[in-house]
């Protein structure tokens, strides 16, 4: 997967731009508030749809503006597309992919496959379960675009649910005539997510665990479980009819404690991916250096099962990441960023171990090569 060139207009502090990248690696080199991760978030909003920083698409239009736009030129190993998307102060977003438009943005998401790396993403190991449940549905989308409708239907189900379980003081005659209906459309949905998640749980940790050889030489050995809120078993959870009786039955056995709580107490929205190091959990246990390890590792765990899964690397975008690493950690990532596109940022200078790069100034919103 190849980005061939980004168009931008009026977007954060960029007027207008027009910027091609090479096939290897690219450095946005510039000062602190140049538009340097301004330009990574425009790439990778077509492979997420929607900003990385987890930013309004009210926000990207330039203070003094109504209207942006981007246009992305990509390639993969089959065709060159290109992806455009209007944004307005006051309309939603129009969306084209080579110039037809496009209803949703659920329907292109996968087609331009990136994964972003930043210093933020420690989060990912330090903050609490949505963090990691985010990191999972990312991931999984990018692989599996109906994955993501499947999210979103859970989320519909979740939210009606939810406003019955509220109002079930009020009207419980409502409650009592379709509490059946809305658990057992969330406990399908469950289901099926479960397994996914799973699923990519074990390449995930396979993938880890050769990444954290090769980077610690093997002094560290990582793993990851997923932890259920449903009670289940691994092994009933990985079959989707088994799951879904189970997950059915619990959400028809607790009717009161829900109501006490206002809210759907189990489901997928609720579970958490336990990321333990040498059988620790890293999240309490783990120092600051094998933190960001693990948010490395699981990083480029996610960039190797998207090429193993899809035969190509995705684009790697990494804002602002070898200031934080150490020399092993920096060497390692060079070696990695060999497998394809690379487009990086960084303020000072980055030693790249002598790989070609090309460099891209950025200057108040502005790109020279
Ligand atoms: N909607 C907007 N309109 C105009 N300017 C904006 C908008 N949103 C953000 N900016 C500006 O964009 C500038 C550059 O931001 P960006 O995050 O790309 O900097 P950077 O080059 O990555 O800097 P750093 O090295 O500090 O990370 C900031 O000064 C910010 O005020
Ligand atoms: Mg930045």
């Amino acid at each position: 997967m190849k980005v061939k060139k980004i168009c931008a207009e009026d977007f954060r502090n960029i007027e207008r731009a027009e910027v091609s990248f090479s096939d290897g690696i690219n450095l946005l080199f510039g000062a602190n508030a140049q538009g340097k991760t301004n330009l990574l978030e425009a790439i990778c909003y077509f492979s997420l749809g929607k900003s990385f920083r987890g930013a309004k698409d009210a926000e990207f239009i330039a203070f003094d503006k109504k209207t942006a736009k981007l246009s992305l030129d990509f390639e993969d190993k089959v065709r060159e597309r290109n992806l455009t998307i209007d944004f307005s102060k006051d309309q939603a977003r129009k969306i084209e992919q080579n110039g037809m438009k496009i209803s949703r943005m659920s329907e292109i998401i996968g087609l331009f496959r990136a994964v972003i790396f930043c210093p933020e993403h420690l989060n990912i190991i330090k903050e609490g379960p949505s963090m990691r449940r985010f990191y999972l549905d990312v991931a999984i989308s990018q692989l599996r675009p109906l994955y993501l409708r499947s999210l979103q239907r859970y989320n519909h189900i979740l939210q009606q649910r939810n406003k019955l379980i509220k109002n079930a003081e009020k009207d419980r005659k409502s409650f009592d005539a379709t509490i059946e209906f809305w658990s057992a459309q969330l406990a399908a949905e469950a289901a099926n997510i479960t397994k996914q998640r799973l699923r990519y749980i074990e390449a995930a940790e396979r993938e880890l665990k050769i990444c954290f050889d090769e980077m610690t030489g093997g002094r560290e050995t990582p793993s990851l479980e997923y932890d259920f809120s449903f009670k289940i078993n691994g092994e009933d959870a990985a079959d989707p009819k088994r799951a879904q009786e189970i997950f059915f039955n619990q959400l028809m056995s607790s009717h009161d404690r829900e109501i006490y709580a206002g809210a759907t107490l189990w489901g997928i929205h609720k579970d958490d991916l336990i990321i333990r190091l040498d059988g620790k959990n890293a999240r309490n246990f783990a120092s600051q250096g094998q933190q960001r390890s693990l948010a490395l590792g699981l990083k480029l765990s996610e960039a190797a099962i998207s090429a193993s899964n899809t035969g190509e690397s995705p684009v790697l975008l990494l804002d602002d990441v070898f200031s934080e690493l150490d020399a092993e950690r920096r060497s390692y990532l060079c070696e990695r960023m060999k497998r394809g596109q690379v487009i990086m940022t960084a303020c000072s200078d980055v030693d790249l171990q002598n790989e070609h790069v090309n460099v891209i100034e950025v200057k108040n919103g502005t790109y020279s090569s």
